[in-house]
């Protein structure tokens, strides 16, 4: 297939696009600087300059796919509502160049991502084959910019890794890898309207993320209290202290994506990506 990735020059999209070139499907990535659109031609993909705001260019890039897996997103946390419009306008606009083709479009949830993902599920009622995938809040690997390494840069700071209370809150991880290869066979075979998501560990309880950041830190892992944790981890305190896997009912949720896809994750799970030490050097 010829495939349109948006966000393909992230951390996320780029191991996409080789996964999928890998597979023997061609890529155009959307791009927005000459340095990226390099890289992409370097990764055997074309280039599409334009971004998320220029409609045109989605509508057209989109149509003349077999297929498109939408990972472009601003995350940009002061605006997360202008995110979200953004987002929702370049669904719509990709959506309908694609309606009664029969053709995939792959897309990305987000928190508080409800109307987007409405809209997904509208265009797989007009003859598109739209799926949407959650990614497990933490996708780790080789140039992770998320919330582990924020925890870690944390940890480092005030000389001691923490978790909250008894640290029981479970986070669901990915490897980067494993995520691609997901929206890889979201794209070859997801039926429509499907709901899928990328959790290689269904969830890891926080106090073991904590343990193994100060061994690898050589701090120690310390338990603090709910009121402790918004000076301790800033913006990062809610996330830290909740338990991610009561979100998407994880486990059943990742045994039906597994099955309808036949995916596997092959990649080391988070603890053991963590003990590798590349997160530390
Ligand atoms: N990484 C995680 O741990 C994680 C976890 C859960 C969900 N997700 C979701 O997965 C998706 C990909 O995440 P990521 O980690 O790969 O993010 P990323 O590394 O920040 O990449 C974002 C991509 O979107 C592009 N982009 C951003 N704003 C754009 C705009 N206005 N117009 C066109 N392109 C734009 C970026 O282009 P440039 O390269 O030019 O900046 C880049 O290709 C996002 O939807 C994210 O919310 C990620």
């Amino acid at each position: 297939m010829h495939v349109l990735v948006t966000g393909a020059t992230g951390y996320v999209g780029s191991a996409v696009v080789r996964e999928l070139i890998g597979a023997g499907h061609t890529v155009t990535g959307l791009c927005r600087s000459e340095e990226k659109a390099a890289g992409l031609k370097a990764a055997g993909a074309e280039a599409l300059y334009g971004t998320l705001d220029d409609l045109d260019t989605l509508r057209s890039g989109a149509a003349a796919a077999d297929g498109v897996i939408h990972l472009a997103f601003t995350n940009d946390f002061s605006d997360f509502e202008g995110a979200l419009a953004l987002d929702l306008r370049a669904v719509e606009v990709m959506g309908a160049a694609l309606e009664g083709s029969g053709k995939p479009f792959i897309t990305t949830a987000h928190a508080n991502g409800h109307a987007v993902d409405h809209a997904v599920l509208a265009t797989a009622e007009r003859g598109v084959r739209a799926s949407i995938v959650s990614l497990a809040p933490s996708v780790h690997g080789e140039g992770d910019r998320g919330f582990v390494p924020m925890m870690i840069n944390i940890a480092r700071a005030k000389g001691f890794a923490a978790y909250i209370g008894e640290g029981t809150n479970r986070w669901p991880a990915v490897h980067r890898l494993d995520a691609a290869v997901l929206y890889r066979l979201a794209l070859e075979s997801a039926p429509a309207g499907s709901r899928l998501l990328g959790a290689g560990d269904e969830g890891i309880p926080l106090r073991e993320i904590a343990s193994v950041i100060g061994r690898q830190l050589n701090v120690p892992a310390v338990s603090i209290t709910s009121e402790e944790a918004a000076d301790h981890f800033g913006f990062l305190g809610p996330i830290a202290a909740f338990d991610i896997t009561s979100l998407y009912n994880t486990a059943q949720a990742s045994r039906a994506t597994r099955e309808l896809l036949g995916w596997e994750p092959k990649q080391p799970g988070l603890i053991a990506d963590l003990e590798e030490g590349h997160y530390f050097a």
